[in-house]
C-alpha cells in the first residue's frame, strides 16, 4: 500500500466507495424530502471514464475494495459497462454495490457477469403498506425479489441492511432474523443515526445492547471474530443458514479502524462520512492533471483531514446513500 492511503491518524484506506449518483428511484423519509432534492447537474457529475481513471488510480495505491453507492448507483444508464472496467483493475478483490434493489432484480445477471461480486440491498420493513410509507413508492414486492434473486444468483451473502427505527420496525426485528432462516442472508441491523434539523434526535435510535436483547430472546447467538476494519458486529444463529449483524455507528462507533474514503458522485474527495472536508478529484482532471498530480492531491487530503471522530460535535451526518442532504446539513 502506498504512502498516499495512509491518514494523518496511520488508518490504512483500503475501501473506496463511490458514489455514482445522487439521483434516487426512492424517497426514504430519512433520506430526502418528498419533492426530491437539488442534484448536481450532469455536466458535474462524474463520467465512466473519470470514475475508472480515479479508481484505477486508488486500486495501484492500494485499495483493494469499491463499493458502488449512491443516491441509487443500479439507475444509471452505464452501470454495467463502469462494473466490467472496475472488476478488471488488477489488485481489486471485491467490487460492492449498496443498493434500494427495487429496480435490480431484472440487471443482476449482466451485473454479476460484469464483476459485481458483493451485494448490499436496503430493505427496512416486510410490510408493504409500511414500504410505502417510508419510501413514499410502491415496490416492495420488487425489492423482496431482488433479494431472492440475487440469493438465486449465488451471492452468498446477500446482505440485507435494514435500519431499525423506535415505532417503525422495531416490532419487525425478529421476522428479519427469520429471513436467514434457510438462505444465505446477512441481515445487518443497523442503528438510525437520527439527524433532524442540526442536533442528534435519539427518540428513534434503537441501540445495539437493545437489539441484542431482543433477538436474544428468541434466538441463540454466536459472535464470529470479525476483521478490525468491520463496522458490523457479525453473529450466526443456531439452526439457522445465514447470520446477523448489527451496526454500531451511534453506540459503539467504529472510526479508529475505519478503513473507508467516498469519492461523491460530484468527483469530490471525501474521508470521512462526517466530515465536512473535501477536495474536488473532478477539476483537476478537468484541467488535465496528470497521475503524478492526482496523487499528491490525494495524498494531501488524507495527511491534512481533521478527523471528525475526534470532533465531539458529531453534527456533519450523511449517511451514505445521503449525496443531497449534505449540502442541507454542511452549512
Ligand atoms: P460491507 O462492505 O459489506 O461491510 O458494507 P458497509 O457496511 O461498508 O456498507 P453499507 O453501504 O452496507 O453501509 C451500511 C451502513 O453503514 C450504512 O448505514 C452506512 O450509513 C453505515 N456506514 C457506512 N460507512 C460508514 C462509516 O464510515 N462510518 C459510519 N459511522 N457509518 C458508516
Ligand atoms: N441512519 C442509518 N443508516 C442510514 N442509511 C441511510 N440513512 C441512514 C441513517 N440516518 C442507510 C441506508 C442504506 C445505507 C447505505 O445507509 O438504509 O442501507
Ligand atoms: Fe434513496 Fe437510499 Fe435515500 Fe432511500 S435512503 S431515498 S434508497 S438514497
Amino acid at each position: 500500500v502506498s504512502n498516499m492511503l495512509v491518514d494523518s491518524f496511520g488508518r490504512v484506506h483500503t475501501y473506496l466507495r463511490i458514489s455514482l449518483t445522487e439521483r434516487c428511484n426512492l424517497r426514504c423519509q430519512y433520506c430526502m424530502p418528498a419533492e426530491g432534492v437539488e442534484l448536481t447537474p450532469g455536466s458535474l457529475v462524474m463520467s465512466q471514464n473519470e470514475i475508472v481513471r480515479i479508481a484505477s488510480l486508488f486500486v495501484s495505491s492500494g485499495v483493494n475494495k469499491i463499493r458502488l453507492t449512491g443516491g441509487e448507483p443500479s439507475i444509471r444508464k452505464d452501470i454495467e459497462e463502469i462494473c466490467s472496467q472496475l472488476s478488471s483493475l488488477k489488485g481489486l478483490k471485491t467490487l460492492a454495490m449498496t443498493t434500494n434493489g427495487l429496480a435490480l432484480a431484472r440487471k443482476l445477471p449482466k451485473l454479476k457477469e460484469s464483476g459485481l461480486n458483493l451485494l448490499n440491498i436496503s430493505l427496512d420493513t416486510l410490510v408493504p403498506a409500511k414500504f410505502e410509507f417510508m419510501t413514499r413508492r410502491k415496490g416492495h414486492e420488487r425489492v423482496m425479489e431482488a433479494i431472492y434473486k440475487a440469493v438465486d444468483l449465488g451471492y452468498d451473502p446477500v446482505k440485507v441492511n435494514c435500519v431499525v427505527m423506535r415505532g417503525f420496525n422495531d416490532d419487525e426485528i425478529c421476522d428479519f432474523v427469520e429471513l436467514t432462516k434457510d438462505k444465505p442472508i446477512n441481515v445487518r441491523f443497523i442503528e438510525f443515526m437520527p439527524f433532524d434539523g442540526n442536533v442528534w434526535n435519539v427518540k428513534k435510535l434503537v441501540s445495539y445492547a437493545e437489539m441484542l436483547d431482543i433477538v436474544g430472546k428468541r434466538y441463540t447467538l454466536t459472535r464470529i471474530q470479525d476483521h478490525p476494519t468491520e463496522t458490523a458486529k457479525n453473529f450466526t444463529i443456531d439452526g439457522h443458514r445465514g447470520t446477523v449483524s448489527f451496526i454500531t455507528s451511534m453506540t459503539n462507533h467504529f472510526c479508529s479502524g475505519c478503513n473507508r474514503l467516498r469519492l461523491l458522485a460530484d468527483g469530490n474527495l471525501k474521508v470521512c462520512l462526517f466530515g465536512p472536508s473535501e477536495v474536488s478529484l473532478r477539476d483537476p482532471i478537468r484541467n488535465g492533471a496528470d497521475d503524478n498530480e492526482l496523487r499528491q492531491i490525494i495524498g494531501a487530503a488524507l495527511k491534512v483531514v481533521a478527523n471528525c471522530f475526534r470532533s465531539k460535535e458529531r453534527k456533519h451526518l450523511m449517511p451514505e446513500c445521503l449525496t443531497l442532504p449534505r449540502r442541507q446539513i454542511d452549512q
